[in-house]
């Protein structure tokens, strides 16, 4: 399937931001810890939720989607061994937690790196081994166990990985006794999770300095719960109320407390916004200014929104400058926006100031951006998600057509992409 996007034309209106997709597709795997129903609300219809769905129901949920609420129930586990998919995401390592707390056993695929950098899951393995389980791999599962049951453990993190915290939580909310994870990931999407897994019957506390405690419970119950906003949605929505002088976009639920670093690099760069009751407005009088961003792990500057900002510093005066500390290669998007006329150097040298684990690796990791260049529409691939959205910015700032393929990739993390932006005046076709 492909987009065929007209670029150039104002967009002004109303956006609504839906519920986090990293959040949601762990919450779906939380509500495995328990045989009573889970319900979550403000549910998003993408790819990603469809791919976790069939993982819970293969694993023995029963899910059912109506509207924007998902009710997920699994009574009993069907099967501990992860084999059968249709399609893949990164999720079903989340499951290994879970399956071990109710049936001691489980097999999930082994996913290997895909195009923004190799993307090892070690920190998790680490994490879920020092909790008791017993973990071996082939090139294509994990197969874990755990006879004698999880057991609670101090675990101190390399890095701060949003996977590896989520699944050491996971694992731990049932595990016998206490657990402290140092250095842990603190994202917004990880606290809505532990709010979630509290009114679930966890015992989860955090202290300060990325501290996360847990205390293991015997059993966990249903709940119901409301997903926070998804703070990538609302940063691709926001830069295409900056992308134009004259466009004004209001995002809708986006939430000021979760976007503090994004709204100040926003400010920086000469952009405007407006705080409201229900959503953040963003709107520019001048042009953009040229800047300098470092993505970091929470709350730092998100890697996942260097692409859509990318697009804006691309039309700010002057020369601008990336540092993506999360990532290896997460530039290589930067090849198709070259042919659309930007003016984009890729380095390996880190060039910011933040502690990097890729300094000297020869890595692909930063990049220096001269504008303004209008940029004209091409045809392009779609790499991976966010890649994908930032070619769905430059083609809609473009002048022409631009034609954009491989758009499955963009549908599992935004849904209803077209609908939603052709009520703010965006000319776009989906075509098969
Ligand atoms: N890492 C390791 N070992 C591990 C785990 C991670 O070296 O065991 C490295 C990774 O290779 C990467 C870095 O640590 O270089 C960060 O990885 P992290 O585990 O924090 O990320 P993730 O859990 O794999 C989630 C989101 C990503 C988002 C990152 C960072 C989901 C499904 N994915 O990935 O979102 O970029 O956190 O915030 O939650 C996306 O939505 O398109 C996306 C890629």
């Amino acid at each position: 399937m492909r987009f065929i996007i007209n670029g150039g034309k104002p967009l002004r209106g109303t956006i609504e931001v839906k519920g986090s997709k990293n959040a949601t597709t762990k919450m779906m795997i939380a509500s495995l810890l328990t045989d009573e129903e889970c319900v979550l609300e403000n549910f998003p219809s993408i790819g990603d939720t469809e791919i976790t769905k069939e993982l819970c129901e293969h694993i023995g949920a029963t899910v059912t989607i109506d509207g924007s609420t998902a009710r997920l129930c699994t009574p009993n586990i069907k099967s501990h061994r992860v084999t059968q998919l249709t399609r893949r995401n990164r999720i079903p390592i989340l499951a290994l937690g879970p399956l071990l707390n109710r049936v001691g056993k489980a097999e999930v695929p082994v996913l290997g790196g895909d195009k923004i950098g190799a993307r090892p899951v070690d920190i998790h393995l680490d994490g879920l081994k020092q909790l008791g389980a017993e973990i071996t791999h082939d090139d294509k599962f994990f197969y874990a166990s755990a006879p004698n049951g999880l057991t609670g453990a101090t675990i101190t993190l390399r890095y701060p990985s949003v996977g590896a915290t989520e699944n050491i939580i996971l694992a731990s909310v049932l595990a016998k006794g206490r657990t402290v994870i140092h250095n842990a990931a603190v994202e917004p999407e990880i606290m809505d999770i532990i709010l979630l897994l509290q009114k679930m019957g966890a015992i989860i506390g955090l202290g300060s300095d990325r501290t996360i405690y847990i205390e293991g419970v015997k059993k966990m119950h249903g709940a119901r719960h409301r997903i926070l906003p998804d703070r990538n949605e609302a940063v691709s929505f926001a830069c295409l109320g900056l992308a134009f002088p004259g466009n004004e976009v209001t995002v809708k639920n986006a939430v000021q407390k979760d976007l503090i670093t994004f709204l100040n690099a926003v400010r920086k760069i000469g952009g405007e916004y407006r705080i409201e009751d229900d959503g953040i407005t963003f709107f520019r009088k001048d042009g953009l200014v040229a800047s300098e961003v470092e993505t970091d792990t929470h709350p730092g500057f998100m890697t996942d929104w260097q692409q859509p900002f990318l697009i804006l510093l691309t039309q700010a005066v002057g020369t601008s400058v990336i540092h993506e500390t999360v990532y290896e290669d997460r530039f290589g998007y930067a090849e198709e926006l070259r042919a659309m006329g930007a003016n984009i150097a890729v380095f390996s040298k880190c060039l910011g100031e933040l502690p990097c684990r890729y300094n000297g690796q020869g890595h692909p990791h930063s990049a220096i951006v001269s504008g303004p260049t209008p940029l004209t529409g091409i045809t392009l691939k779609v790499r991976d998600l966010r890649a994908g959205m930032a070619h769905m910015i430059a083609a809609l700032v473009a002048e022409g057509e631009s034609t954009i393929e491989g758009i499955e990739e963009i549908d599992r993390g935004y849904e209803d992409l077209d609908t939603r932006l052709r009520a703010i005046g965006a000319d776009i076709r989906r075509v098969d």
